[in-house]
């Protein structure tokens, strides 16, 4: 164990260096005006996986963004650890609100700022290193395989594909990934569940064009405010969804698994206070715990239509738009939700508009077992490296393909996680801590120990 922290010591200027650099690769994986540079953060991962030591790595295309694969396999008797991360990031969109450029990388405070520090280039460059880390030193305790891709920011459209079709290279008995976070630098917590989420796109159309909001206002539809009303009309007095059948597959916990949830520190005024929101808001009788992590959710992304220029426009707009998520728990199922969501949406129309919605993509909500070889593996390691037991605590995120990783390749996930909830990721000035990264390390390290001789007994 110490030598291989001294590994870590010795080489952490050159680790930082080297994830600087794959933060400097705008990979955005939405947005085609990035595409190449999505390829190059991949070759950029497949040399490094190289250089750690892995074997028979490969940039795997796919029909969209590649998946890179690699190996060690030590002894085929030995366990097995499959990593899953991702090299894409979410567009940088608005620029002029970051600090610093997005893809110019700057350490400040201790916290390292760029698109992709926390979420997830930092978290998945943690296991390059601690792989290394094992390697240069003969401790690598039992195999390991690699699978990062670059399209996890647009719901993993060929991640499946691919583990349908490498379902023997990816045999294994866990899969690793950081890609959530922790309660705080000093409460380790293990992520247990993340839900899961249906999106979609709804129209509204009124008349066949832009309309004198004099001449026909009062008379004619404004699809604006038909589209306003119909999303206000989705959630009631208590914030609760009302689409019918919405609920009906939700587990509901027990009073002493919420009793259990209850202990998790949370801070209400700070919470408020780091948000700079006045109060909070959310379904009736639950926590702000609860509300984040074992409910569902509808939330509006994005709704435009209209004039939205300089100045005003008198208008009666033609079209309003708006991009809508639900956030769903165990046991709601995607494909069924997006279709009670469509029905409902349509029967609540008024007939003086048409009404459109297009799903976009979703995923299954998980949980994850803590009564695993792999839980109490990552329990003992949070313990020697954090000197404290992790709490397991159930995440809102979402990361789709790990109920397809269950489903295709019937492995269950561990989500060791090191982002903070507060390091920004998906916004402006996203960061992450060097204390996490390097923390983070050593943990994984630890991990492959502890998970190796537990495999044993
Ligand atoms: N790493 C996040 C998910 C996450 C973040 C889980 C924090 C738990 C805590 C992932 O990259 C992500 O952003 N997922 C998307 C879904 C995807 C289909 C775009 C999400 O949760 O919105
Ligand atoms: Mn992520
Ligand atoms: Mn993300």
């Amino acid at each position: 164990m110490a030598d291989l922290n001294a590994y870590i010591l010795k080489n952490k200027d050159r680790f930082l260096e080297e994830l600087m650099e794959l933060l400097r690769i705008p990979s955005v994986s939405a947005d085609p005006d990035f595409a190449d540079d999505v390829f190059e953060a991949a070759e950029y991962v497949k040399e490094r996986l190289i250089e750690a030591g892995a074997d028979n790595v490969e940039v795997c295309p796919t029909d969209g963004f590649p998946i890179v694969y690699g190996e060690k396999i030590i002894d085929p008797k030995l366990p097995t650890v499959v990593v899953y991360g991702h090299y894409d990031v979410q567009p940088a969109d608005p620029y002029e609100l970051w600090d610093s450029p997005p893809f110019d990388p700057i350490v400040k405070d201790g916290k390292i700022y760029a698109r992709g520090a926390c979420d997830d280039k930092g978290q998945m460059y943690m296991h390059i290193k601690a792989f290394e880390t094992l390697h240069k030193n003969n401790a690598l305790p039992c195999n390991v395989k690699f699978m990062i891709e670059g399209e996890e920011e647009v719901g993993s459209p060929n991640l499946g594909p691919f583990i349908r079709e490498n379902k023997e290279r990816l045999a294994g008995d866990i899969i690793l990934i950081s890609d959530t976070s922790m309660i705080a630098n000093d409460t380790p917590s293990i992520t247990t569940g993340l839900r899961g989420l249906a999106y979609l796109e709804v129209e509204v159309v009124g008349p066949n064009r832009d309309l004198h909001s004099g001449v026909y206002g009062g008379a004619v539809a404004n699809p604006i405010n038909i589209l306003a009303k119909m999303i206000a009309s989705l959630t009631d007095e208590n914030n609760h969804i009302t689409i019918p059948g919405f609920y009906d597959d939700v587990v509901e916990l027990s009073a002493e698994e919420r009793a259990n949830m209850a202990r998790a520190p949370f801070e209400l005024e700070h919470y408020k206070k780091h948000l700079d929101i006045n109060d909070i808001h959310g379904e009736a009788t639950y926590s702000t715990l609860e509300r984040t992590s074992i409910r569902p959710t509808l939330d509006v992304n994005g709704m435009w239509g209209g004039y939205i220029g300089e100045g005003a426009k008198t208008v009666l707009p033609s079209k309003a738009k708006a991009k809508i998520s639900m956030r769903l728990v165990p046991n709601q199922d995607d494909d069924k939700i997006t279709q009670l969501f469509t029905e409902h949406f349509l029967r609540i129309a008024p007939p003086s508009v048409k009404v459109t919605v297009m799903p976009h993509h979703g995923g299954k909500p998980v949980v994850t077992p803590t009564d695993s070889i792999a839980y109490k593996a990552a329990e003992n390691a949070y313990t020697k490296t954090f000197g404290k037991t992790p709490i397991p605590q159930r995440s809102g995120g979402s990361i789709p393909i790990v109920a397809l990783f269950e489903e295709v390749l019937g492995l269950k996930s561990l989500l060791m996680g090191f982002g903070l909830d507060s390091d920004a990721i998906h916004s402006p000035n996203e960061h992450y801590g060097l204390f996490n990264f390097y923390r983070g390390i050593e943990t994984i390290t630890a991990f492959y120990g502890e998970y190796t001789e537990l495999s044993k007994k």
